[in-house]
């Protein structure tokens, strides 16, 4: 395992040292899903928390109405409840956000259609995006050093005279997005711990390799490591267009947008799966209000199988076990959640 692993070359340092950690206790199981580290070790608890702060801060958009946050929710485990995500100046997207829990572990590039490198070029375009803040980083930068909280905080995480710059501010919000890690009780269960998992969440995961969804959504995020065709059994866009949920648009074109080959038509990334409970609705449209009818639907056009809805509630208990134990935490204690504020994961270090 250690080589496959080694080999794959795809994952960082710090990742091959969790792995080497985990074979060395003996009990990680071979499995096509690999378990999540329980931090992020390689980002600086000072630098999270500037950063965390300027996610959340809608002086970035160009009319002060968006932050980042806006579209990516803690409490909606880092993705959006409205189908298409709205920017500055109220200008709709047909697009759903994404989430950006664990985002670091999308290997195959961002968005939906890979066309963004990682998260240094994707912060570094952003604030720009007409999009999404419609705004300009040396206008953000001058309103940020003009207000001393902000000048504070930045000079806490990052020193000195210069503290308040594009570089550190970019820096800050990546290393808060890298602190997004939110191991499961599933992980455990791949970690060796056989009572992490319910007889039925067990089950779903069988059904899950069973049926083939693993041949797609596998790896540490469960997905994020590769694209597909949306519809290679079956015209998704003919049903949504009957089910009323709308024609097809530009957007729907998929990664040929980006490549420009033919063959890339209808292509996205496979989304990761992890906290896909928390993301509704579902698809790069968001078109698809529920979890049972994301899972009917992977059924009918990735695979060409109507699903039995017994299998299917089996594969939803399998799929919420992909949740964050900060987020069962969360719900088992509403007050915990508002106490931890934002999106309450321990930076490095605990909390
Ligand atoms: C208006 C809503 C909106 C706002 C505001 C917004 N995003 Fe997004 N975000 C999206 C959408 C939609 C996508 C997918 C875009 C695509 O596929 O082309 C996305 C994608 C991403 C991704 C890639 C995730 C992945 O797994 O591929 C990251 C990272 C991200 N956003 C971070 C941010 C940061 C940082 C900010 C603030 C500077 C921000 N977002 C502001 C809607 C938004
Ligand atoms: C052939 C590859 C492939 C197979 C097999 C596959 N998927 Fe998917 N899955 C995808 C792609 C690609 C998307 C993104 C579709 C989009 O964004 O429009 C996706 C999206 C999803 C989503 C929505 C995630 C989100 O954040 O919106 C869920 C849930 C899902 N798949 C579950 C499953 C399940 C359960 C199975 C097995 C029944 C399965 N998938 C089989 C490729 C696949």
């Amino acid at each position: 395992m250690k080589t496959i692993r080694r080999a794959r070359g795809a994952l960082s340092i710090v990742l091959a040292t969790a792995a080497v950690l985990v074979v060395a206790q003996g009990t990680h199981r071979n499995e096509p899903i690999q378990p999540l580290p329980d931090q992020a070790t390689d980002v600086d608890a000072a630098k999270v928390k500037l950063g965390a702060r300027l996610f959340a801060d809608k002086r970035f958009s160009a009319d002060n109405t968006v932050s980042c946050q806006s579209c990516h929710l803690p409490e909606h485990g880092g993705a959006d409840p409205r189908r298409h995500s709205v920017s500055a100046f109220g200008k709709v997207r047909e697009l759903n956000s994404p989430t950006i829990l664990n985002v670091r572990y999308n290997t195959s590039g961002l968005n939906w259609t890979g066309r963004t490198r990682d998260l240094d070029a994707q912060i570094a375009g952003s604030i720009g995006n007409a999009d999404t803040m419609a705004h300009d980083w040396g206008k953000v930068m001058q309103i940020l050093a003009a207000d001393p909280q902000v000048v504070a905080e930045f000079k806490a995480a990052y020193g000195g005279d210069d503290a308040v710059s594009q570089k550190n501010a970019m820096h800050a919000i990546v290393s808060f997005e890298k602190s997004l890690v939110t191991p499961s009780r599933f992980d455990d269960w791949l970690k060796g711990d056989d009572r992490a998992l319910t007889a039925q969440e067990q089950r779903g995961y069988d059904r899950f390799k069973a049926y083939g969804c693993v041949g797609c959504h596998n790896g540490i995020n469960v997905g994020g490591n590769g694209f597909m065709k949306l519809g290679i059994a079956g015209d998704y866009f003919a049903e949504r267009e009957k089910m009323g949920r709308g024609a097809a648009v530009e957007l729907d074109k998929g990664r040929l947008l980006v490549t420009k080959k033919p063959e890339d038509l209808h292509v996205f990334r496979v989304p990761s799966l992890r906290n896909v409970a928390l993301t509704a609705p579902y698809f790069h449209d968001g078109a698809v209000p529920t979890l049972d009818e994301a899972i009917q639907l992977m059924g009918r056009f990735q695979l060409g199988r109507e699903i039995p809805a017994g299998d299917r509630q089996d594969i939803a208990a399998f799929l919420q076990s992909l949740t964050g134990k900060q987020y069962e935490q969360w719900a088992a204690s509403p007050a915990s959640a508002r106490a931890l504020g934002g999106f309450g994961l321990p930076p490095a270090g605990g909390r």
